[in-house]
């Protein structure tokens, strides 16, 4: 085992896009399991965008991080040491642990996981948090009927990439706008997205929401909000359904832009639905046999970028939030198995 432990703390509050002072590295001690413990050598980090509110402060549904306290997210590592009798040296686990190469948590915050059914790092992915936010948003808010439109911004995102496999394994024509070529060709080629425009590099957003839903949006899966969701509300449909899942073209601004187009949703008589995954946990069950199903029959694909190594932690959190890469965002400090 490496003797030094590191960890990554808030070092300053961001104003707009975080920058790399916003973070630091700094040394601390080697933990050691009391009983009811496991001492956990960290594997995998995740980055989601939700996490730069908590940068900010106290969110209304989650905590603000600490300044120049660590900074926490899901998490995958594997146990060295264990003095609760459900876990043994060796096993796989994935909680919400702090950003440190070797953590102590209680055996009961934790998870095992299964190898067999996908590699470590999608338990954080398409089998986490994010998967299951995409289930849940997906089908219990929007609802798809077999032959609906569904529009889903943010396309080719973790969550967003897998609403659209849903969405057509449900029978529904999907479209989609993501940031980059490469982001557009993912959801054309591999997850089966009738259409995806990018949305950079288009004239006018709502004139290409048209191309892609000809016949309207009758569920618009809401990532991004701004001008995008302005631009759906002109095509939606009557009772659309809008499951309000993020906004993140507004996370970084300091003063949030404004909706125009809203009277849509009174003529429409649509319904825009927020929710936060974490309500949900009932759903964990259903969403995780299904997925990982759809997975094993290759319905479903998943990409990941990962960066390597503690130090690079800081980059990768700004290019996840920029949506630099395509796939879900991880940072790798530790191989996969001892
Ligand atoms: N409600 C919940 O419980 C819950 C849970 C998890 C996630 N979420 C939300 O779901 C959304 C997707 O999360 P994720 O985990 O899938 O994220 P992700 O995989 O990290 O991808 C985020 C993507 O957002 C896009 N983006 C960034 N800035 C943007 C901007 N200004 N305008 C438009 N798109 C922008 C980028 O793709 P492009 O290159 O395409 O712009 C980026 O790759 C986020 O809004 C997140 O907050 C909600």
């Amino acid at each position: 085992m490496a003797e030094k432990n590191e960890r990554v703390v808030l070092a300053k509050r961001p104003e707009g896009m975080p920058a790399l002072d916003c973070f630091r590295i700094e040394e601390t001690a080697m933990p050691e399991p009391s009983d009811g413990r496991v001492l956990i050598r960290t594997i995998h980090i995740s980055l989601d965008p939700y996490l730069r509110g908590r940068m900010t402060g106290p969110q209304p549904y989650v905590s603000g991080y600490e300044l120049d306290a660590p900074m926490d997210s899901d998490v995958t590592g594997q146990v060295l040491a264990s003095k609760d009798p459900a876990f043994a040296e060796g096993d796989h686990v994935m909680g919400f642990l702090p950003w440190q190469r070797y953590t102590v948590a209680k055996g009961k915050w934790l998870r095992r996981i299964n190898l067999a059914v996908a590699p470590l790092s999608a338990h954080i992915g398409v089998l986490g948090m994010p998967g299951q936010t995409a289930y849940v948003g997906l089908l219990d808010f929007g609802r798809p009927k077999e032959g609906e439109s569904v529009f889903v911004s943010a396309a080719a995102s973790t969550v967003g990439s897998l609403v659209g496999q849903i969405a057509k394994l449900k029978g529904c024509h999907v479209a989609g706008s993501a940031g980059s070529d490469e982001k557009v060709a993912f959801c054309l080629d591999e997850c089966g997205y009738d259409a995806c425009f990018n949305y950079k590099t288009v004239e006018r957003l709502d004139k290409a929401v048209k191309a892609a839903c000809p016949n309207g949006v009758d569920v618009y899966f809401e990532n991004v909000g701004g001008p995008m969701l302005d631009a759906v509300l002109k095509n939606i449909n009557q009772n659309a359904r809008i499951p309000l899942c993020g906004m993140i073209s507004q996370y970084n601004l300091v003063r949030q832009e404004g909706v125009h187009n809203l009277i849509a949703v009174l003529g429409q008589r649509a319904t825009i639905k927020g929710f936060i995954v974490e309500d949900h946990e009932d759903r964990r069950e259903a969403f995780f046999n299904d997925v990982s199903r759809w997975i094993k029959e290759g319905k479903v694909k998943y990409r990941e970028h990962v960066a390597e190594g503690l130090e690079n932690l800081p980059q990768a959190f700004i290019d996840m939030l920029k949506g630099t890469y395509l796939g879900k965002m991880v940072v790798r400090l530790a191989p996969e198995s001892i």
